[in-house]
């Protein structure tokens, strides 16, 4: 079974995605991470964020171990590196660099300690579209700004991390410019959306496995 959650950022797409992976028994595939990684390289490697060429050079040397090495580092999840993960995400070369990483995981999808999973869930915003177009299940998550940046502002604070809510939520509507702009971020035809703003994370995830039964049940007609 392949499933996918896309969405915008801090839409809660990962703490879904965590949930449902438990629950089926799939391996979770967070794309963000390609992103993040190639971002850190750029900032460990002290490269301007507009060296498209740094960008791609990196993308394209970027594998799976060195990505899970890079996620350790607590710059991979920090608001600099969020920034430079949009940054590069927004380079199309960057994106082809990347796709076949992503696309691979589910040909041999493998749980965090490397056992073989017989399905995979996969978040980010453009898995319905262009990394699982043939996915069984897609989902597509939203909410409000205001909800999406008041969640990552906790996220921060949680993890130790300096942050400010004005600029979480300035930074939170730069980054859907940037990355709505691309076709593959809307939600893909055979998705199914639903806003999260008012719904806790419970909520979220029954409403989730209703849809995910109902289609299940569709596929098996
Ligand atoms: O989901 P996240 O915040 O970890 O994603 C980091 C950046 O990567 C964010 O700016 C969106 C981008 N991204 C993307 O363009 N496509 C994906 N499939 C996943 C993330």
């Amino acid at each position: 079974m392949l499933i996918t959650i896309d969405g915008p950022a801090a839409a809660g797409k990962g703490t879904l995605a965590g949930k449902l992976a438990a629950k089926y028994g799939l391996a979770y595939f967070d794309t963000g991470m390609v992103y993040r990684a190639v971002g850190l390289e750029m900032l460990l490697n002290k490269k301007n964020l507009s060296d498209t060429d740094a960008a791609i050079r990196y993308a394209r040397e970027l594998t799976f171990p060195r990505m899970m090495e890079l996620s350790q580092n607590p710059e991979f999840r920090s608001l600099a590196g969020s920034k430079a993960a949009s940054v590069v995400a927004s380079i199309p070369d960057v994106r082809k660099a990347l796709l076949q990483m992503q696309q691979d995981f589910s040909k041999n999808p493998i749980f965090a300690d490397g056992s073989p999973a017989c399905g995979a869930i996969y978040d980010g915003r453009d898995t319905g579209t262009v990394v699982c177009p043939l996915a069984e299940i897609k989902l597509f998550v939203t909410a409000s700004p205001e909800v999406r940046a008041k969640r990552r502002y906790n996220e921060y604070l949680q993890k130790g991390l300096d942050a400010d809510y004005t600029e979480v939520l300035e930074q939170t509507v730069a980054r859907d410019k940037n990355d709505f702009s691309r076709e593959s971020s809307h939600p893909a035809k055979d998705a199914v959306i639903f806003d999260t703003s008012d719904l806790s994370i419970e909520e979220v995830f029954a409403k989730a496995c209703e849809i995910i039964e109902n289609r299940k049940k569709t596929l098996e007609k």
